[in-house]
């Protein structure tokens, strides 16, 4: 066990290791749980990476469990990188890559984050977790909770997707679905998880869901032998995913893996939910609520994020930006991805690519640059959204 403590991301105060925290005792941020990289770079290798399971526990000792029985295990993680070649070649891009998360379990990068956070929740004894959830958090929560034997409390706008109801109702949770957005729905759980006994397992609300989406980032640089790409483009709604990747490449480079070189990390919401495209623009660190958030992606109707001043931070600090896209384009892009190469995007993650075209337009991607494209989920999920 290589923790050495959790570190609150805004005022640095330390929170003790192995015990069930959620937000920043002094400040009300979230916390980052840090290690002794020096202590896992003994055993965590690049040449040790052969000979491990292809999932996310293969950076074992980077990740916060203890005991190797705590871990819940549904095969989450090491998802394929693509070529798009076929449609890179539509572009005038030679090196265009699609890291394909829809083929997690639960059909979504949440997968990760879910199977870290539920495996530190048995370890740390909880046994009644809560969560609101846009779909694919809560489809993950209910498939890992169940597998580790504890219960799952479910709060969802009563607009989400089918699907993802139906996948939570069929792995044992139990589903409440709200009017309102995810924002009203993690006020309920905030209001009752007092007096229920729940722990909060919101986005950034816990501390260990980062910690599995992180890997995302691990797995780029051993995909791309251990050299990241130029420009990284992820559909963000709380941006637990794009934090995460920022925080393995730091962790890479103090275990000697990879050098000060970063991608330009681009934030893609959508035109009717984007606090963070403007808040990016207006050049605030903080992002106000953005009022009356509408999108068919729907993991993209996130009108306010707690990790805000993170993704905010990664997106300068990589010389990235942020970009918004309409309903018509990130729904007209599904189709264009899963014609050219064979995968049906989550809106969310088909979202990529008129924010790629729209870097290209105004000449910010050069052509042989290496460019991967972040689709977060399966479109099998969202019927609705293709039906109309
Ligand atoms: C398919 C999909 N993509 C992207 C997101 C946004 O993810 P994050 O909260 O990590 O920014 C979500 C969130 O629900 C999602 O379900
Ligand atoms: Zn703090």
């Amino acid at each position: 066990m290589n923790v050495t403590h959790l570190e609150c991301a805004a005022c640095g105060l330390r929170h003790e290791a192995r015990r069930l925290h959620n937000l920043c005792t002094q400040c009300g941020k979230p916390l980052l749980v840090r290690y002794d990289l020096k202590r896992a770079a003994v055993s965590l290798t690049k040449e040790s990476l052969a000979a491990r399971a292809p999932d996310l526990w293969r950076y074992r000792e980077v990740l916060p469990v203890e005991h190797d029985e705590n871990i819940v295990n549904l095969g989450e993680g090491f998802t394929p990188l693509l070529h798009a070649s076929r449609l890179g070649a539509q572009l005038g891009l030679s090196q265009l890559f699609i890291k394909d998360e829809g083929q997690n379990p639960t059909q979504s990068f949440k997968a990760r984050g879910m199977a870290a956070a539920v495996s530190m929740a048995k370890e740390l004894g909880a046994k009644k977790l809560a969560v609101p959830s846009a779909g694919n958090a809560a489809g993950a929560l209910a498939a890992y909770a169940a597998r580790a034997g504890l219960a799952a409390f479910i709060f969802m706008p009563n607009d989400t997707p089918r699907a993802n109801v139906i996948d939570c109702e069929q792995t044992g949770a139990q589903v409440t679905l709200m009017d309102g957005l995810i924002t009203d729905c993690g006020a309920e759980v905030a209001r009752r998880k007092e007096a229920e006994g729940w722990f909060d397992v919101s986005t950034l609300k816990e501390p260990y869901r980062i910690e599995g989406k992180k890997t995302m980032g691990y797995e780029l640089a051993e995909q791309f032998d251990w050299e990241l790409p130029d420009v990284i483009i992820y559909p963000t709604g709380g941006g637990t995913g794009l934090i995460g990747m920022w925080k393995a490449f730091d962790e890479m480079e103090q275990m000697g893996w990879i050098g000060s070189k970063r991608p330009r990390m681009v934030t893609v919401q959508a035109s009717g939910c984007q606090p963070i495209v403007r808040a990016f623009a207006e050049g605030k660190r903080f992002a106000d609520e953005f009022p009356n958030a509408q999108t068919t992606a729907s993991g993209l109707r996130v009108p306010r994020a707690i990790g805000d001043f993170l993704i905010l931070d990664a997106l300068r600090a990589s010389g990235g930006t942020a970009i918004a896209v309409t309903d018509e384009e990130l729904i007209d892009a599904t189709k264009v991805i899963g014609a050219a190469e064979g995968i049906f995007c989550a809106p969310e993650g088909a979202a990529c690519l008129p924010a790629l075209q729209k870097l290209m337009a105004e000449a910010s991607v050069k052509a042989d640059e290496r460019v991967v494209l972040f689709n977060t989920g399966s479109g099998v999920k969202y019927v609705e959204s293709f039906s109309s």
